[in-house]
């Protein structure tokens, strides 16, 4: 793809590599999320606790997409706990200070500022590189609201990284302001129960239920919500499952 930007971008020092078996399933969600319709737009990734694997997943989701030349931009909205900054090494071309969705809904800097541009097609990002200890009062003013519709009208998906749903409410206010959600489960170690109540607390927030995405599933011999999941995915195999549209399977 030619150069488009010149300024503002990000660099990844350091990239998954993705088994094949990840990359088909990422890809596999990709397809189905292109058949959503043009109205779903704003994409949230949650989970129902920590660690199930939902930034790894809006990631691929998100380079996959732009990858395959839709305008997609990432926000990581998890402000508490986010840890993509650090991990996979993000900085800046030019060596400025990058700074993220923190600073950003807090008012000190400017979405021009947060905004990034990647080598990966027509991705850009909005990363979080200062986490803080109460950013619900952030998710709740107008101007997240104001970003993730402005974002909508500029990029045809929005894919959001969420805090878990179990923790604090930062999930549900997010979905709210959402088309949809991706509920991400880490196979074998989420009980149903609180995958259950994951789904009645969107159903709650008013964000429709999307898909389910059971991730991790070789990590464990499998078999714990049915082989319908998972099973022939190799190993990691993440695999999107069960329904779109809402209620109970
Ligand atoms: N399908 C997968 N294949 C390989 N590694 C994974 C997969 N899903 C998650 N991981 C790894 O598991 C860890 C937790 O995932 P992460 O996306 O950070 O979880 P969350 O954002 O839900 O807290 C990370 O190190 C991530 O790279
Ligand atoms: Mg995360």
């Amino acid at each position: 793809m030619e150069a488009k930007y010149t300024e503002n971008m990000a660099i990844f020092g350091k990239t998954p590599q993705l088994p094949y078996s990840v990359e088909e399933a990422v890809n596999r969600l990709r397809i189905n999320i292109s058949f959503l319709g043009s109205d779903v737009r704003k994409i949230m990734i949650i989970s129902s606790e920590p660690n199930e694997g939902k930034s790894f997943l809006a990631l691929n989701l998100w380079n996959q997409m732009a990858e395959a030349g839709e305008k997609t931009v990432f926000v990581d909205a998890d402000m508490r706990n986010s840890t993509l900054h650090a991990k996979y090494d993000l900085h800046r071309e030019d060596g400025k200070e990058m700074k993220g969705t923190s600073h950003l809904l807090a008012g000190n800097a400017k979405l021009d500022e947060v905004l990034v541009h990647t080598k990966y097609g027509y991705g850009d990002l909005i990363p979080n590189t200062e986490n803080i200890i109460n950013p619900s009062m952030l998710l709740e003013s107008d101007r997240f609201k104001v970003l993730l519709d402005g974002l909508a009208k500029r990029y045809r998906y929005v894919f959001i990284d969420a805090p878990p749903l179990g923790l604090v409410s930062d999930g549900e206010r997010i979905g709210n302001l959402c088309d949809g959600a991706i509920l991400c489960v880490r196979s074998a170690a989420t009980p149903k129960g609180v995958v259950r109540e994951s789904v009645r607390q969107l159903e709650r927030a008013g964000c429709p239920l999307l898909g389910i995405v059971l991730n991790r599933v070789n990590e464990n011999k499998g078999g714990y919500y049915g082989k319908k999941y998972g099973g022939k995915y190799g190993k990691y195999g993440s695999y999107y499952g069960t329904y779109y549209g809402s209620g109970d399977k």
